[in-house]
Protein backbone atom coordinates (compact mmCIF):
# COMPACT_ATOMS: atom_id res chain seq x y z
CA UNK A 1 0.00 0.00 0.00
CA UNK A 2 1.31 3.60 -0.86
CA UNK A 3 1.89 6.35 1.57
CA UNK A 4 1.61 9.96 0.71
CA UNK A 5 2.62 12.50 3.04
CA UNK A 6 2.51 16.32 2.03
CA UNK A 7 4.77 19.32 3.43
CA UNK A 8 2.90 22.45 3.03
CA UNK A 9 3.32 26.17 3.92
CA UNK A 10 7.61 26.04 4.10
CA UNK A 11 10.34 27.34 1.75
CA UNK A 12 11.76 24.88 -0.15
CA UNK A 13 15.71 25.15 -0.40
CA UNK A 14 17.97 23.66 -3.04
CA UNK A 15 21.36 24.48 -4.23
CA UNK A 16 19.53 25.96 -7.03
CA UNK A 17 16.08 27.88 -5.81
CA UNK A 18 14.27 29.03 -2.97
CA UNK A 19 10.44 27.89 -3.78
CA UNK A 20 7.04 28.78 -1.63
CA UNK A 21 6.04 24.85 -2.39
CA UNK A 22 3.84 22.47 -1.26
CA UNK A 23 5.95 19.12 -1.55
CA UNK A 24 4.22 15.53 -2.07
CA UNK A 25 6.19 12.73 -0.95
CA UNK A 26 5.00 9.09 -1.97
CA UNK A 27 6.38 5.69 -1.18
CA UNK A 28 9.89 7.35 -0.01
CA UNK A 29 10.43 9.81 -3.00
CA UNK A 30 9.75 13.50 -3.74
CA UNK A 31 6.50 13.51 -6.90
CA UNK A 32 6.00 16.91 -7.13
CA UNK A 33 5.92 20.52 -5.51
CA UNK A 34 3.70 23.42 -6.46
CA UNK A 35 3.11 26.60 -4.97
CA UNK A 36 1.44 27.35 -1.54
CA UNK A 37 -2.31 27.40 -2.54
CA UNK A 38 -2.30 26.17 -6.52
CA UNK A 39 -4.97 24.48 -7.24
CA UNK A 40 -2.99 21.27 -7.85
CA UNK A 41 -1.40 21.23 -4.01
CA UNK A 42 -4.70 21.86 -2.65
CA UNK A 43 -6.07 18.45 -4.77
CA UNK A 44 -3.60 16.26 -2.63
CA UNK A 45 -4.62 14.10 -0.39
CA UNK A 46 -2.17 12.59 1.96
CA UNK A 47 -1.63 9.71 4.77
CA UNK A 48 0.06 12.67 6.56
CA UNK A 49 0.50 16.48 6.46
CA UNK A 50 3.59 18.18 7.93
CA UNK A 51 2.71 21.80 8.69
CA UNK A 52 5.93 23.92 7.50
CA UNK A 53 4.78 27.09 7.77
CA UNK A 54 7.58 29.75 8.89
CA UNK A 55 10.31 27.11 8.43
CA UNK A 56 12.75 25.87 5.59
CA UNK A 57 12.24 22.55 4.28
CA UNK A 58 15.50 21.17 2.98
CA UNK A 59 17.52 18.03 1.28
CA UNK A 60 18.77 16.28 4.00
CA UNK A 61 22.34 16.90 4.43
CA UNK A 62 24.70 14.47 3.05
CA UNK A 63 28.24 14.11 5.32
CA UNK A 64 31.00 12.98 2.63
CA UNK A 65 33.31 12.15 5.64
CA UNK A 66 32.63 10.28 8.74
CA UNK A 67 34.57 7.90 11.10
CA UNK A 68 32.45 5.47 12.79
CA UNK A 69 34.78 2.98 14.75
CA UNK A 70 37.35 3.97 13.01
CA UNK A 71 40.79 2.13 15.06
CA UNK A 72 43.04 5.14 16.02
CA UNK A 73 45.76 5.33 18.19
CA UNK A 74 45.60 1.83 19.96
CA UNK A 75 41.47 2.94 20.57
CA UNK A 76 38.21 2.99 18.25
CA UNK A 77 36.63 6.32 17.57
CA UNK A 78 33.44 6.35 20.45
CA UNK A 79 30.32 6.53 17.75
CA UNK A 80 28.88 3.58 16.07
CA UNK A 81 26.86 3.39 13.18
CA UNK A 82 24.20 2.87 15.29
CA UNK A 83 24.41 5.84 17.76
CA UNK A 84 26.39 8.28 15.18
CA UNK A 85 23.67 7.36 12.23
CA UNK A 86 21.14 8.60 14.88
CA UNK A 87 22.90 11.68 15.92
CA UNK A 88 23.24 12.73 12.62
CA UNK A 89 19.90 12.51 12.13
CA UNK A 90 19.13 14.87 15.05
CA UNK A 91 21.23 17.11 13.18
CA UNK A 92 19.36 17.24 9.43
CA UNK A 93 22.08 14.48 7.75
CA UNK A 94 20.33 12.14 6.21
CA UNK A 95 23.36 10.39 3.90
CA UNK A 96 26.48 9.64 5.82
CA UNK A 97 29.91 8.45 3.27
CA UNK A 98 31.97 6.90 6.03
CA UNK A 99 35.66 5.01 5.37
CA UNK A 100 36.03 1.68 5.31
CA UNK A 101 39.45 0.87 6.06
CA UNK A 102 42.16 -1.53 4.19
CA UNK A 103 44.44 -2.54 7.09
CA UNK A 104 48.45 -3.01 5.83
CA UNK A 105 48.54 -6.80 4.52
CA UNK A 106 45.11 -6.86 4.07
CA UNK A 107 42.67 -6.74 0.71
CA UNK A 108 40.31 -3.76 0.08
CA UNK A 109 37.83 -6.36 0.07
CA UNK A 110 38.56 -7.79 3.79
CA UNK A 111 37.89 -4.01 4.49
CA UNK A 112 34.74 -3.26 2.45
CA UNK A 113 33.27 -6.75 4.35
CA UNK A 114 34.43 -5.60 7.87
CA UNK A 115 32.55 -2.29 6.75
CA UNK A 116 29.28 -3.60 5.87
CA UNK A 117 29.16 -6.07 8.66
CA UNK A 118 29.88 -3.37 11.25
CA UNK A 119 27.07 -0.88 9.37
CA UNK A 120 24.51 -3.19 8.06
CA UNK A 121 20.92 -3.40 9.94
CA UNK A 122 22.60 -1.00 12.11
CA UNK A 123 22.13 2.63 11.29
CA UNK A 124 19.34 5.16 11.19
CA UNK A 125 20.18 6.97 8.05
CA UNK A 126 21.46 6.28 4.51
CA UNK A 127 24.68 5.09 4.32
CA UNK A 128 27.77 4.94 1.97
CA UNK A 129 31.43 3.90 1.76
CA UNK A 130 35.23 5.45 0.86
CA UNK A 131 37.74 2.62 0.76
CA UNK A 132 40.90 3.69 2.83
CA UNK A 133 44.01 2.48 0.92
CA UNK A 134 46.67 1.50 3.18
CA UNK A 135 48.55 -0.89 1.22
CA UNK A 136 49.37 0.08 -2.54
CA UNK A 137 49.68 -2.88 -4.69
CA UNK A 138 49.55 -4.70 -7.89
CA UNK A 139 46.45 -6.58 -6.32
CA UNK A 140 44.98 -3.66 -4.38
CA UNK A 141 45.14 -1.72 -7.68
CA UNK A 142 43.29 -4.38 -9.24
CA UNK A 143 40.44 -4.49 -6.71
CA UNK A 144 39.73 -0.65 -6.86
CA UNK A 145 37.94 -1.36 -10.40
CA UNK A 146 36.04 -4.13 -8.67
CA UNK A 147 34.67 -1.74 -5.84
CA UNK A 148 33.80 1.01 -8.39
CA UNK A 149 31.30 -1.62 -10.26
CA UNK A 150 30.26 -1.92 -6.60
CA UNK A 151 29.61 1.57 -5.88
CA UNK A 152 32.77 2.32 -3.89
CA UNK A 153 33.76 4.86 -6.14
CA UNK A 154 36.57 7.26 -3.63
CA UNK A 155 39.48 6.11 -2.36
CA UNK A 156 40.82 7.61 0.24
CA UNK A 157 45.18 7.94 0.70
CA UNK A 158 47.42 9.40 3.16
CA UNK A 159 50.50 11.47 2.50
CA UNK A 160 50.93 11.32 6.18
CA UNK A 161 50.57 8.80 9.47
CA UNK A 162 53.92 7.03 8.21
CA UNK A 163 53.76 2.96 9.48
CA UNK A 164 49.83 3.38 9.77
CA UNK A 165 47.92 4.72 6.31
CA UNK A 166 51.05 6.12 4.62
CA UNK A 167 51.77 5.79 1.19
CA UNK A 168 54.63 7.07 -0.56
CA UNK A 169 54.47 9.44 -4.14
CA UNK A 170 54.44 6.12 -6.27
CA UNK A 171 51.91 4.29 -4.56
CA UNK A 172 50.27 7.48 -4.76
CA UNK A 173 51.02 7.94 -8.70
CA UNK A 174 49.71 4.42 -9.20
CA UNK A 175 46.32 4.86 -7.68
CA UNK A 176 46.32 7.84 -9.67
CA UNK A 177 46.50 6.40 -12.40
CA UNK A 178 44.26 3.41 -11.83
CA UNK A 179 41.40 6.08 -11.04
CA UNK A 180 41.61 7.48 -13.68
CA UNK A 181 40.99 4.79 -15.91
CA UNK A 182 38.05 3.30 -14.04
CA UNK A 183 36.46 6.85 -12.84
CA UNK A 184 37.35 6.65 -9.17
CA UNK A 185 38.26 9.90 -7.27
CA UNK A 186 41.34 9.97 -5.06
CA UNK A 187 40.81 11.85 -2.18
CA UNK A 188 44.15 13.03 -0.79
CA UNK A 189 44.77 13.57 3.23
CA UNK A 190 47.25 16.26 2.27
CA UNK A 191 50.11 16.83 4.81
CA UNK A 192 54.09 15.59 4.76
CA UNK A 193 53.99 12.88 7.57
CA UNK A 194 57.73 12.08 7.17
CA UNK A 195 59.13 15.82 7.76
CA UNK A 196 55.77 16.11 10.69
CA UNK A 197 57.39 13.26 12.33
CA UNK A 198 61.10 14.83 12.52
CA UNK A 199 59.05 17.80 14.20
CA UNK A 200 57.28 15.43 16.47
CA UNK A 201 60.29 13.54 17.58
CA UNK A 202 62.46 16.91 17.84
CA UNK A 203 59.25 18.35 19.77
CA UNK A 204 59.22 15.11 22.31
CA UNK A 205 62.45 15.01 22.88
CA UNK A 206 62.63 19.01 23.84
CA UNK A 207 60.05 18.29 26.59
CA UNK A 208 57.11 20.44 24.42
CA UNK A 209 54.52 17.70 24.92
CA UNK A 210 51.18 19.69 25.38
CA UNK A 211 48.51 19.58 22.83
CA UNK A 212 48.97 22.87 21.45
CA UNK A 213 52.59 21.24 19.97
CA UNK A 214 50.47 18.77 17.51
CA UNK A 215 49.27 22.10 15.92
CA UNK A 216 52.62 23.86 15.85
CA UNK A 217 54.22 20.60 14.12
CA UNK A 218 51.82 20.05 11.57
CA UNK A 219 52.97 23.00 9.60
CA UNK A 220 50.69 25.19 7.46
CA UNK A 221 53.26 24.84 5.07
CA UNK A 222 53.42 21.17 5.20
CA UNK A 223 49.70 20.76 4.19
CA UNK A 224 50.92 23.81 1.03
CA UNK A 225 53.51 21.27 0.24
CA UNK A 226 51.49 17.84 0.05
CA UNK A 227 48.99 19.53 -1.43
CA UNK A 228 51.28 20.99 -4.59
CA UNK A 229 52.38 17.76 -4.54
CA UNK A 230 49.43 16.11 -4.79
CA UNK A 231 47.97 18.04 -7.38
CA UNK A 232 51.09 17.78 -9.98
CA UNK A 233 50.99 13.63 -9.22
CA UNK A 234 47.02 14.03 -10.28
CA UNK A 235 48.09 16.15 -13.35
CA UNK A 236 50.72 13.31 -13.79
CA UNK A 237 48.05 11.30 -14.03
CA UNK A 238 45.57 12.48 -15.81
CA UNK A 239 43.35 12.22 -12.73
CA UNK A 240 40.66 14.29 -10.56
CA UNK A 241 41.81 14.59 -7.05
CA UNK A 242 39.73 15.38 -4.34
CA UNK A 243 41.77 16.99 -0.75
CA UNK A 244 40.24 16.36 2.44
CA UNK A 245 39.90 18.64 5.29
CA UNK A 246 41.47 21.63 4.31
CA UNK A 247 42.69 23.68 6.90
CA UNK A 248 45.51 26.28 5.71
CA UNK A 249 45.17 29.31 3.81
CA UNK A 250 48.69 28.12 2.06
CA UNK A 251 46.63 25.26 0.73
CA UNK A 252 43.21 27.07 -0.15
CA UNK A 253 45.72 29.23 -2.20
CA UNK A 254 47.58 25.61 -4.20
CA UNK A 255 44.17 24.63 -4.97
CA UNK A 256 43.13 27.89 -6.44
CA UNK A 257 46.31 27.85 -8.61
CA UNK A 258 45.22 24.57 -10.00
CA UNK A 259 41.74 25.30 -10.32
CA UNK A 260 42.75 28.23 -12.43
CA UNK A 261 44.70 26.38 -15.09
CA UNK A 262 41.64 24.53 -15.17
CA UNK A 263 42.36 21.49 -13.20
CA UNK A 264 39.71 18.70 -11.74
CA UNK A 265 40.67 19.70 -8.39
CA UNK A 266 38.45 19.87 -5.51
CA UNK A 267 39.05 20.86 -1.64
CA UNK A 268 36.55 20.22 1.26
CA UNK A 269 36.71 21.97 4.45
CA UNK A 270 35.04 21.14 7.96
CA UNK A 271 33.33 23.00 10.81
CA UNK A 272 36.26 23.09 13.29
CA UNK A 273 38.25 24.80 10.71
CA UNK A 274 35.99 27.49 10.51
CA UNK A 275 34.66 28.27 13.89
CA UNK A 276 37.80 26.42 16.20
CA UNK A 277 41.29 27.89 16.19
CA UNK A 278 44.68 27.08 17.35
CA UNK A 279 43.29 29.26 20.69
CA UNK A 280 41.40 25.91 21.19
CA UNK A 281 44.20 23.48 21.20
CA UNK A 282 45.81 25.94 24.09
CA UNK A 283 43.55 25.56 26.26
CA UNK A 284 44.98 23.99 29.76
CA UNK A 285 45.11 21.55 31.90
CA UNK A 286 45.26 19.05 28.95
CA UNK A 287 41.77 20.11 27.39
CA UNK A 288 43.35 20.68 24.13
CA UNK A 289 43.31 17.89 23.58
CA UNK A 290 39.99 17.67 22.58
CA UNK A 291 40.97 19.65 19.57
CA UNK A 292 43.38 17.33 18.48
CA UNK A 293 42.92 16.23 14.57
CA UNK A 294 44.86 15.95 11.32
CA UNK A 295 45.02 19.09 9.50
CA UNK A 296 45.80 20.57 12.86
CA UNK A 297 43.11 23.85 14.01
CA UNK A 298 45.25 27.05 12.59
CA UNK A 299 45.55 29.92 14.20
CA UNK A 300 42.11 32.40 13.45
CA UNK A 301 43.94 33.84 10.76
CA UNK A 302 43.68 31.06 8.19
CA UNK A 303 39.28 31.08 8.48
CA UNK A 304 39.14 34.46 5.97
CA UNK A 305 40.88 32.35 3.44
CA UNK A 306 38.67 29.33 4.06
CA UNK A 307 35.41 31.45 3.82
CA UNK A 308 36.10 33.18 1.16
CA UNK A 309 37.18 29.54 -0.79
CA UNK A 310 33.50 28.56 0.35
CA UNK A 311 32.31 31.47 -1.62
CA UNK A 312 34.82 31.15 -4.58
CA UNK A 313 34.17 27.40 -5.42
CA UNK A 314 37.97 26.87 -4.83
CA UNK A 315 36.34 24.93 -1.78
CA UNK A 316 33.00 23.19 -2.84
CA UNK A 317 32.17 20.75 0.29
CA UNK A 318 32.01 21.20 4.36
CA UNK A 319 31.97 17.72 5.68
CA UNK A 320 32.87 17.08 9.32
CA UNK A 321 35.41 14.27 9.62
CA UNK A 322 33.64 13.53 12.45
CA UNK A 323 35.54 11.09 14.10
CA UNK A 324 35.13 11.02 18.08
CA UNK A 325 37.17 9.89 20.69
CA UNK A 326 35.74 10.94 24.51
CA UNK A 327 38.20 12.83 26.87
CA UNK A 328 38.00 10.56 29.39
CA UNK A 329 39.89 7.53 28.89
CA UNK A 330 40.82 8.30 25.22
CA UNK A 331 42.04 12.02 24.64
CA UNK A 332 43.84 10.99 27.72
CA UNK A 333 46.18 8.38 26.46
CA UNK A 334 48.14 11.71 25.02
CA UNK A 335 48.78 12.85 28.45
CA UNK A 336 52.27 13.57 28.46
CA UNK A 337 52.87 13.00 24.82
CA UNK A 338 50.56 15.13 22.25
CA UNK A 339 51.48 12.53 19.49
CA UNK A 340 49.33 9.62 21.53
CA UNK A 341 46.31 11.66 21.74
CA UNK A 342 44.25 9.84 19.10
CA UNK A 343 43.29 12.95 16.09
CA UNK A 344 39.51 13.21 15.48
CA UNK A 345 36.85 15.27 16.55
CA UNK A 346 33.08 14.96 16.88
CA UNK A 347 30.66 17.23 14.68
CA UNK A 348 28.20 14.94 12.34
CA UNK A 349 25.28 16.54 14.47
CA UNK A 350 26.50 19.81 14.30
CA UNK A 351 27.55 20.68 10.71
CA UNK A 352 24.18 21.92 9.45
CA UNK A 353 23.43 24.40 12.03
CA UNK A 354 26.81 25.81 12.24
CA UNK A 355 26.46 26.34 8.18
CA UNK A 356 23.54 27.64 9.20
CA UNK A 357 24.91 30.19 11.61
CA UNK A 358 27.37 31.05 8.73
CA UNK A 359 24.13 31.83 6.97
CA UNK A 360 23.33 34.27 9.31
CA UNK A 361 26.43 35.54 9.88
CA UNK A 362 26.93 36.79 6.23
CA UNK A 363 30.03 34.29 4.95
CA UNK A 364 27.15 32.51 3.06
CA UNK A 365 23.99 32.51 0.77
CA UNK A 366 20.78 29.99 1.91
CA UNK A 367 21.25 28.17 -1.50
CA UNK A 368 25.28 28.03 -1.06
CA UNK A 369 24.62 26.33 2.15
CA UNK A 370 22.39 23.77 0.70
CA UNK A 371 24.99 23.38 -2.55
CA UNK A 372 28.05 23.09 0.09
CA UNK A 373 26.65 20.91 2.49
CA UNK A 374 23.94 18.57 0.59
CA UNK A 375 24.04 18.93 -3.30
CA UNK A 376 27.58 19.41 -4.36
CA UNK A 377 28.58 16.40 -1.56
CA UNK A 378 25.90 14.32 -3.50
CA UNK A 379 26.96 15.06 -6.93
CA UNK A 380 31.05 14.80 -6.05
CA UNK A 381 30.38 11.36 -4.68
CA UNK A 382 27.94 10.01 -7.22
CA UNK A 383 24.63 10.00 -5.42
CA UNK A 384 22.74 12.94 -7.39
CA UNK A 385 20.05 13.76 -7.67
CA UNK A 386 18.73 10.49 -5.67
CA UNK A 387 20.39 12.80 -2.97
CA UNK A 388 21.53 16.39 -1.78
CA UNK A 389 18.17 17.85 -3.72
CA UNK A 390 14.02 18.48 -3.61
CA UNK A 391 13.33 17.38 -7.28
CA UNK A 392 10.57 14.76 -8.31
CA UNK A 393 12.17 11.25 -8.20
CA UNK A 394 14.88 11.88 -5.67
CA UNK A 395 14.88 10.29 -2.38
CA UNK A 396 12.46 12.14 0.32
CA UNK A 397 15.14 12.63 2.50
CA UNK A 398 13.97 16.03 3.76
CA UNK A 399 14.72 18.26 7.17
CA UNK A 400 12.08 20.79 8.18
CA UNK A 401 14.45 23.31 9.93
CA UNK A 402 13.33 26.39 11.71
CA UNK A 403 15.43 29.49 11.01
CA UNK A 404 14.61 31.75 14.04
CA UNK A 405 14.93 28.81 16.79
CA UNK A 406 17.62 29.57 19.40
CA UNK A 407 20.16 26.53 20.50
CA UNK A 408 23.22 26.32 22.60
CA UNK A 409 25.28 23.67 21.46
CA UNK A 410 25.96 20.92 24.64
CA UNK A 411 27.52 17.76 25.42
CA UNK A 412 24.93 18.02 27.64
CA UNK A 413 21.87 18.07 25.01
CA UNK A 414 23.80 16.20 21.80
CA UNK A 415 23.56 12.68 20.74
CA UNK A 416 26.75 11.55 20.07
CA UNK A 417 28.40 8.76 21.79
CA UNK A 418 31.24 11.03 22.77
CA UNK A 419 31.49 12.99 26.37
CA UNK A 420 32.34 16.60 25.33
CA UNK A 421 31.17 18.89 22.92
CA UNK A 422 33.90 20.79 20.57
CA UNK A 423 31.45 23.48 20.21
CA UNK A 424 30.05 23.62 24.14
CA UNK A 425 28.33 26.76 24.63
CA UNK A 426 27.73 27.97 21.28
CA UNK A 427 24.79 29.95 20.77
CA UNK A 428 23.52 29.41 17.10
CA UNK A 429 20.39 30.58 15.39
CA UNK A 430 18.64 27.74 13.78
CA UNK A 431 17.92 23.93 14.50
CA UNK A 432 16.22 21.30 12.91
CA UNK A 433 12.53 20.20 13.74
CA UNK A 434 11.65 16.92 11.84
CA UNK A 435 13.74 14.73 9.56
CA UNK A 436 12.46 12.59 6.90
CA UNK A 437 14.54 9.52 5.36
CA UNK A 438 13.45 7.86 2.60
CA UNK A 439 9.52 9.29 3.76
CA UNK A 440 10.16 7.73 6.63
CA UNK A 441 10.02 10.57 9.64
CA UNK A 442 12.89 9.86 11.87
CA UNK A 443 12.91 13.12 13.93
CA UNK A 444 9.49 13.96 14.33
CA UNK A 445 9.39 17.68 15.66
CA UNK A 446 12.45 17.20 17.94
CA UNK A 447 11.18 13.39 19.27
CA UNK A 448 13.36 10.51 17.45
CA UNK A 449 11.25 8.40 15.83
CA UNK A 450 13.32 6.50 13.57
CA UNK A 451 15.25 3.24 14.00
CA UNK A 452 18.60 1.18 13.93
CA UNK A 453 17.96 -0.44 10.37
CA UNK A 454 16.29 1.66 8.68
CA UNK A 455 19.32 3.14 6.98
CA UNK A 456 20.34 1.28 3.71
CA UNK A 457 23.57 1.07 2.19
CA UNK A 458 23.79 3.45 -1.11
CA UNK A 459 25.95 2.23 -3.63
CA UNK A 460 27.20 5.04 -5.85
CA UNK A 461 28.05 6.26 -9.08
CA UNK A 462 30.91 8.08 -10.36
CA UNK A 463 31.95 11.55 -9.58
CA UNK A 464 29.53 13.92 -11.12
CA UNK A 465 31.35 16.93 -10.55
CA UNK A 466 34.08 16.84 -13.57
CA UNK A 467 34.53 19.62 -15.91
O1 LIG B 1 42.10 13.83 12.81
C1 LIG B 1 41.47 13.21 11.96
N1 LIG B 1 41.18 13.82 10.85
N2 LIG B 1 41.11 11.94 12.18
C2 LIG B 1 40.48 11.08 11.27
C3 LIG B 1 41.42 10.49 10.27
C4 LIG B 1 41.66 11.40 9.11
O2 LIG B 1 42.81 11.68 8.81
O3 LIG B 1 40.72 11.83 8.46
ZN1 LIG C 1 42.70 12.48 6.89
ZN1 LIG D 1 38.91 11.76 8.14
Amino acid sequence: MSTRTVIRGGLVLTAADELNADVLVEDGKVVALAAHGSAWAQGWTADTTIDATGHYVLPGGVDAHTHMELPFGGTFASDTFETGTRAAAWGGTTTIVDFAVQSVGHSLREGLDTWHAKADGRCAVDYAFHMIMSDVDAGSLKEMDHLVDEGITSFKLFMAYPGVFYSDDGKILRAMQRAAGNGGLIMMHAENGIAIDVLVEQALAAGRTDPRHHGEVRKALLEAEATHRAVQLARVAGAPLYVVHVSAQEAVAELAAARDLGLDVFGETCPQYLFLSTDNLAEPDFEGAKYVCSTPLRPREHQAALWRGLRTNDLQVVSTDHCPFCFTGQKELGRGDFSKIPNGLPGVENRMDLLHQAVVDGHLSRRRWIEIACATPARMFGLYPRKGTIAPGSDADIVIYDPTARQTISAATHHMNVDYSAYEGTEVTGQVVTVLSRGETVIDRRRYTGRAGHGRFVPRATCQYLT
